[in-house]
């Protein structure tokens, strides 16, 4: 084990937080990068002293280099999460969704850093699934600026591989819940959100007929997958995907979210929102293939922890 640290932008994020626990209980020194924007200091352990914060954002060039410099590796996770925010300010996120990248790309390349895991996904393939199970070939079909942004970084990420010797493990997400998602923003998870209005007995708004379908995977089981990534002798070529290859509806999501709190508010049907997946379903052979995946923590078993966090 390195004593460089892990470099983590978006850190202090739902995914990004729980990563940098699991990391520092290895005993790895972590470096995180993160201009809270939806990040919060209170996801961060900041009296480790094996962790260094650095509040400031991945679009300003200088300060990613400074980040990236003396760093082992990188985790990118940085980006404005919310596909919606994308089609309403698709200038400000194209910013951190792929200027971000650019700079922790070049950064690396001057410092000599080599493996870097980034956080694509699914929003790539577009409606392409027409409700199939979606491998990594099918053809990229960017509905929205943040899909845009992810696949433009997918490509540069390659293109640093090929011309700089990158080590890009690129990971395209399907929909990541757990604990610490934020609920509090319209643009947050939709699993966040519906959790939170039913405890505390506010109307749910689902956008659509709730008939749309997501491949929900619960952030506990990727944490292992992340961290292979960092640590594998070679690293994975080409993108992989992350789910479980099941297909949940959100009129599905909300009876299980109902049982377990005994009851649902109002629930509104409003339009759908523009450049919305219908379905949206992994094929997860290539992740099988090529990483040892954890046992699935059932949806219903998520949704406890969910419900029951602090
Ligand atoms: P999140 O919003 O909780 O985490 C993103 C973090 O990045 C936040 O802490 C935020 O403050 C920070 N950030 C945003 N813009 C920044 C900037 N310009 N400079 C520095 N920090 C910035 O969301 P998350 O769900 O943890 O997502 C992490 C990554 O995974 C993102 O890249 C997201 O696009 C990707 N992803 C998430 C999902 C999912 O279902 N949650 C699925 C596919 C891909
Ligand atoms: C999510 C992630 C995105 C990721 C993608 C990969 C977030 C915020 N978004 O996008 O980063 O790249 O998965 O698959 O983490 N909805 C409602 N009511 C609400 C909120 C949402 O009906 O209050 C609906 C949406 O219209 C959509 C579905 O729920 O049909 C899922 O929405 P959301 O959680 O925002 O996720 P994605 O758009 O799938």
């Amino acid at each position: 084990m390195s004593d460089a640290p892990i470099l983590i932008t978006g850190g202090a994020g739902f995914i990004g937080s729980h990563l940098v626990d699991a990391l520092l209980g290895q005993g790895h020194a972590v470096r995180v990068l993160d201009n809270l924007s939806m990040g919060k200091r209170a996801n961060l352990p900041l009296d480790n002293p094996r962790l260094g914060f650095i509040e400031g954002d991945v679009a300003d060039a200088r300060l990613v280099d400074q980040a990236v410099a003396g760093c082992a590796a990188v985790v990118h996770l940085a980006a404005v999460a919310s596909v919606q925010a994308s089609v309403d300010d698709p200038v400000s996120t194209h910013q951190s969704n792929f200027v971000g990248t650019l700079n922790v790309c070049e950064a690396m390349r001057l410092h000599g850093v080599k493996r870097v895991v980034y956080a694509s996904s699914a929003a790539v393939y577009g409606n392409n699934g027409e409700g199939q199970a979606i491998d990594e070939d099918t053809p990229k079909a960017p509905l929205t600026p943040y899909a845009a942004d992810k696949l433009a970084s997918e490509h540069y990420l390659d293109f640093y591989r090929r011309q700089h010797g990158l080590e890009p493990a690129i990971f395209r997400f399907f929909n990541i819940f757990g604990p610490r998602q934020d609920p509090s923003s319209p643009y947050s998870g939709v699993i966040s959100i519906f959790t939170q209005r039913a405890q505390q007995g506010l109307p749910i708004r689902v956008f659509g007929d709730g008939e749309q379908t997501r491949d929900f995977f619960y952030v506990g089981d990727l944490l292992a997958l992340l961290i292979q990534a960092l640590e594998m002798p070679q690293v994975v070529a080409g993108a992989v995907n992350v789910g479980w290859n099941q297909a949940v509806s959100l009129n599905q999501l909300l009876a299980e979210i109902g049982s377990l709190c005994g009851g649902l508010p109002a629930v509104d049907y409003r339009a759908a929102r523009p450049g919305d997946i219908r379905h949206s379903r992994a094929d997860n052979r290539r992740l099988q293939d090529c990483y040892r995946l954890p046992p699935a923590t059932a949806m219903r078993e998520g949704l406890r922890r969910l419900l029951n966090q602090g």
